[in-house]
């Protein structure tokens, strides 16, 4: 099995590493189906007051994250890896990411993350490393890192054996174009609400009819946007 291997160019490792180092994403780690790694971009600086950023030609507000630490970082890792790595850029100014981008990206043995801060870097260094830009919604956040650590934990969840359970990646929201069902546990009775008559009946074919019927209702009452292109496929 093959093990899946994220390189985060970032300012903030620590930031990075500790979210990335809990729960399943922890466990897949201990078990070499991942690795992470943050590397600090700011230990590619070759100024003397170790800074990464500068002002902006043409006036605006705001520094700008200079090429040269971001090139020479991105070498590092690259020089290390054994074939041309795909690199993302996360910004707002991307494709907006979703579950067939995570599945997509979950065949990569190698990826590498790229997260901006300040007012953005350098567009020069962008155009000869990054690869795909990507966005994690619109709205506008203060770095990269959170979405390069969403991005990390919906792809980690395709590669085999992260979630335990194989079917989970592909049953889960999302994977079919719809909203996942809703799911009861024990007891039978709780606030007077009683768990569906029909997933205590035992039979199989009914319980997944229903599912179906309950995703494709939730999904035209909550999402309308997905109903439309369930129903046109
Ligand atoms: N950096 C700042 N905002 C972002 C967003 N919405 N998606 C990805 N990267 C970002």
């Amino acid at each position: 099995m093959d093990k899946m291997n994220f390189h985060i160019m970032t300012l903030f490792p620590d930031m990075v590493m500790n979210t990335l180092d809990t729960s399943i994403l922890a466990r897949a780690m201990n078990n070499g189906l991942i690795a992470c790694e943050a590397v600090n971009i700011r230990d590619y600086t070759l100024r003397k007051n170790n800074r990464v950023d500068d002002y902006t030609y043409g006036g605006g507000a705001g520094m700008l994250m200079q090429a040269q630490p971001v090139y020479d970082c991105w070498k590092s890792i690259q020089d290390r890896l054994p074939k041309k790595s795909r690199v993302v850029f996360l910004t707002p100014q991307g494709r907006v990411f979703n579950q067939k981008i995570a599945e997509d990206l979950s065949k990569e043995d190698d990826l590498i993350l790229l997260c901006g801060h300040y007012e953005g870097i350098d567009e020069r260094v962008l155009d000869e490393i990054v690869t795909d830009n990507i966005s994690i919604g619109d709205y506008v956040l203060t770095g990269g890192e959170l979405p390069a650590i969403i991005l990390v934990d919906a792809i980690s969840r395709f590669v085999p054996g992260v979630l335990g359970n194989e079917s989970s990646a592909s049953t889960d929201s999302f994977q079919d174009g719809l909203l996942e069902y809703p799911q009861y546990s024990r007891p039978e009775v709780w606030h007077d609400k009683r768990v569906p008559e029909i997933l205590m009946s035992g039979d199989h074919a009914k319980v997944d009819a229903w599912r179906l019927e309950q995703s494709i209702e939730r999904t035209r009452e909550r999402r309308p946007d997905l109903y439309k292109s369930f129903l046109a496929k």
